[in-house]
């Protein structure tokens, strides 16, 4: 999940429009770099629901390693392990600027409270987009962690939204699936346009 104006106004980052003065130059050359790795749209991996990981081995903690550090570079609040083209039931996430980023392996939602609530949602794999999304305000999560011990999540707010939007990407759903029509639609004409500007169209 992507920083949007009203979550974090210090840290304004949308893609589209002029870089904020406030950010440093390096920090959004190191954000375009991260992104470079992060798959978009219309990639089928991101609709690909993925497989749950069976082994707590090196390979997976150099994996959480990796996606933590583009999470950090690409100035997200989340990302999912399908993002970067691996098809695994992984997901990393912060909401504390800087508070360590939290490795969830293999998470499921095992109680979603019925109040819900809509707020707007980016997403690193679709750059061009915000959409209004409606939630559970809080979740209770059980996971692994990088080392297969067992975690308990309870979560509320924004931690809650962006644990439902990135274990959304393990099971191939996206931030468009979860608005508005309107929304949905304005959100195809601006990824269209994004794509035209970018002469892959
Ligand atoms: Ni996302």
């Amino acid at each position: 999940m992507a920083v949007t104006d009203e979550q974090q106004p210090e840290q304004d980052v949308e893609e589209e429009r002029e870089a904020p003065p406030q950010l440093d130059p390096e920090v959004l050359a190191r954000r375009r770099a991260a992104l470079a790795h992060v798959r978009q749209f219309g990639d089928p991996v991101l609709r690909t629901k993925a497989r749950p990981v069976e082994r707590f081995d090196g390979a997976l903690h150099e994996e959480v390693r990796r996606m933590q550090a583009l999470m950090h570079d690409a100035l997200g609040l989340g990302l999912a392990a399908p993002q970067v083209g691996v098809s695994h039931r992984l997901l990393v996430y912060r909401v504390e600027p800087d508070s360590p980023i939290v490795a969830l392996v293999n998470p499921e939602i095992e109680w979603s409270s019925r109040d819900e609530e809509i707020s707007e949602e980016g997403c690193l794999s679709l750059i061009a987009v915000h959409v209004d999304v409606e939630r559970p305000i809080a979740v209770l999560v059980r996971a692994r962690d990088e080392h297969g011990e067992d975690l308990v999540i309870e979560a509320t707010g924004l931690e809650a939204r962006v644990i439902q939007h990135e274990i959304d990407h393990l099971d191939g759903v996206l931030i468009l699936d979860r608005t508005s029509r309107e929304q949905r639609k304005a959100a195809m004409r601006a990824l269209r346009e994004a794509e035209q500007a970018a002469g892959v169209a």
